[in-house]
C-alpha cells in the first residue's frame, strides 16, 4: 500500500504526555498529518504537556487530560471521535516506584487496561469495519522476567516469570489483551519492547537521571554491582516498529521489540560520562567518572533482558537504525540543550521520591 492510498486512521493514544507516548505521538503526526490523534492522558507526575509542545497547532490533533479507568470517558472519546485504533502506552512505568507503592500499578496497568479493552469491544460492536480496527498494547519485555549470563534472549515463547509488581502488573494486562482477541475477537496486538531511551525521558529512569546528575555535579548511583544487563533502544526505532505492527501486525499476536544492544549499566554510565565530559562546555565536576557511586542494590532486581526480535525483523521487515553509541550522543545533546524542559520536573515530589530511594 502506498502513502497516497492508505486510509487515514482516528486514533486513541493514552498516555501520549508520557515519554514513549509523546515521541509516538510527534512520530505519528509528522508521518500521517491526515490522521486523527486524540491523547488521552491522566497527567500523572509522568505525563507532562510540555512532550507534546507545538502538536495543538496542527489542526487533526486534540488533547483530554483523565484517566483510563473512566468508562464513561472512554466510552464517549471513542463514540464521539469514532475511534478506530487505539495505541496503549497510559501505565505506571517506574521499577522502583513500583517497589515503593504498588497500588497504582495494579489500577492503571490491570484495572485501566481492562476498561479500555472492555469499551473498545463495545464500540466495536457498532461498527461494521471491526477488522480494519487495531487495539496496540504496548508493553515491555520485564514481564519475562531475568536471564542468566549465557541463556538465549527472550522470544515471543518465553514464559512469563515477571518479578517486580511493575511487570507482574503489565504481565497483567499483557495476558486482558491476549484473551480479548481469542474470546471476543478484539483485534489486539501486543508488543513487548526493551528499555527505551531518548528525549522526554522522566529523570527518574537510569539514562536522564545519569545526564542530569552529571550537568548538576551530583553522585551517579549505581545499584549493586553495576553489572546487570539491559537492552537498549532508541525511541525513534521504537516509535517506527509500532507503526509497522500497527498497520501489518497479525491480529492476536505477539512482537518483541529490541535493538540488540546489551550494555552493563556501569558501562553504559561510563559512555555517559564520557560523552558528557567530550560534549558539555563546563561541568562541575570533571571527570564525570569521579561521580560513580555504588549503592544498595534494588529489590529483586533482574540480572539481564535480551530481546530476540526476529519475528519481527522477519515477517515485517523493521530493523533497528541507531546504535547505542550514536543515541547517547544524541540524548545527551538533547539534555544539554533542554535543560528548560527538565528543571521543572526536579520538583519538591521528585526530590521526595528520590530521598526514598536514595536516601538524603
Ligand atoms: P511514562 O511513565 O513516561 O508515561 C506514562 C504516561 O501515562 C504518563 O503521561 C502518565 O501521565 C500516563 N498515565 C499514567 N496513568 C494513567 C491513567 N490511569 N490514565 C491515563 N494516563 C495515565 O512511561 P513510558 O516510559 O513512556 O512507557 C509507556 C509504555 O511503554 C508503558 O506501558 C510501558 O510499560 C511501556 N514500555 C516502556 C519501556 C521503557 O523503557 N520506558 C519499555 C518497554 C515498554
Ligand atoms: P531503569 O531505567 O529504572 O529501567 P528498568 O528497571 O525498567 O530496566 O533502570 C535501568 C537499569 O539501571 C536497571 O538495571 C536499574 C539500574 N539503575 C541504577 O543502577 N541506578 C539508578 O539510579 C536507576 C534509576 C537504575
Amino acid at each position: 500500500m502506498t502513502h497516497a492510498e492508505r486510509q487515514p486512521r482516528r486514533l486513541l493514544v493514552t498516555g501520549g504526555a508520557g515519554f514513549i507516548g509523546s515521541n509516538f505521538t510527534r512520530y505519528w503526526c509528522d508521518r500521517y498529518p491526515g490522521d486523527r490523534v486524540v491523547v488521552l492522558d491522566a497527567l500523572t507526575y509522568a505525563g507532562n504537556l510540555a512532550n507534546l509542545e507545538g502538536l495543538a497547532e496542527t489542526g487533526n490533533f486534540r488533547f483530554v487530560r483523565g484517566d483510563i479507568g473512566d468508562r464513561a470517558l472512554v466510552d464517549t472519546l471513542f463514540a464521539e471521535e469514532q475511534i478506530d485504533t487505539v495505541a496503549h502506552f497510559a501505565a505506571e512505568s517506574h521499577v522502583d516506584r513500583s517497589i515503593l507503592e504498588p497500588d497504582a500499578f495494579v489500577r492503571t496497568n490491570v484495572v485501566g487496561t481492562f476498561t479500555l479493552l472492555e469499551a473498545f469491544r463495545h464500540h466495536l460492536a457498532n461498527r461494521s469495519d471491526a477488522n480494519r480496527c487495531r487495539f496496540l498494547h504496548v508493553s515491555t519485555d520485564e514481564v519475562y522476567g531475568s536471564l542468566a549470563p549465557d541463556d538465549p534472549p527472550f522470544s515471543e515463547t518465553t514464559p512469563y516469570a515477571p518479578n517486580s509488581p511493575y511487570s507482574a502488573s503489565k504481565a497483567g494486562s499483557d495476558h486482558l489483551a491476549r484473551a480479548y482477541y481469542h474470546t471476543y475477537n478484539l483485534p489486539t496486538v501486543i508488543t513487548n519492547c526493551s528499555n527505551n531511551y531518548g528525549p522526554y525521558h522522566f529523570p527518574e529512569k537510569l539514562i536522564p537521571l545519569m545526564c542530569i546528575n552529571i550537568l548538576l555535579g551530583k553522585p551517579l548511583p549505581v545499584y549493586g554491582d553495576g553489572q546487570n544487563v539491559r537492552d537498549w533502544l532508541y525511541v525513534g526505532d521504537h516509535c517506527r516498529a509500532l507503526d509497522t505492527v500497527i498497520h501489518r501486525g497479525q491480529l492476536g499476536e505477539t512482537y518483541n521489540i529490541g535493538g540488540n544492544n546489551e550494555v552493563k549499566n556501569i558501562d553504559l554510565v561510563r559512555t555517559i560520562c564520557r560523552l558528557m565530559d567530550e560534549m558539555a562546555p563546563d561541568l562541575p565536576v570533571k571527570p564525570s567518572e569521579n561521580l560513580i557511586t555504588f549503592v544498595k542494590d534494588r529489590p529483586g532486581h533482574d540480572r539481564r533482558y535480551a530481546i530476540d526480535s526476529t519475528k519481527l525483523q522477519t515477517s515485517l521487515g523493521w530493523q533497528p537504525s541507531v546504535t547505542v553509541e550514536e543515541g547517547l550522543r544524541k540524548t545527551v545533546r538533547w539534555y544539554l540543550d533542554d535543560e528548560d524542559w527538565w528543571k521543572p520536573l526536579l520538583s519538591e515530589e521528585y526530590q521526595s521520591y528520590y530521598a526514598q530511594v536514595y536516601g538524603e
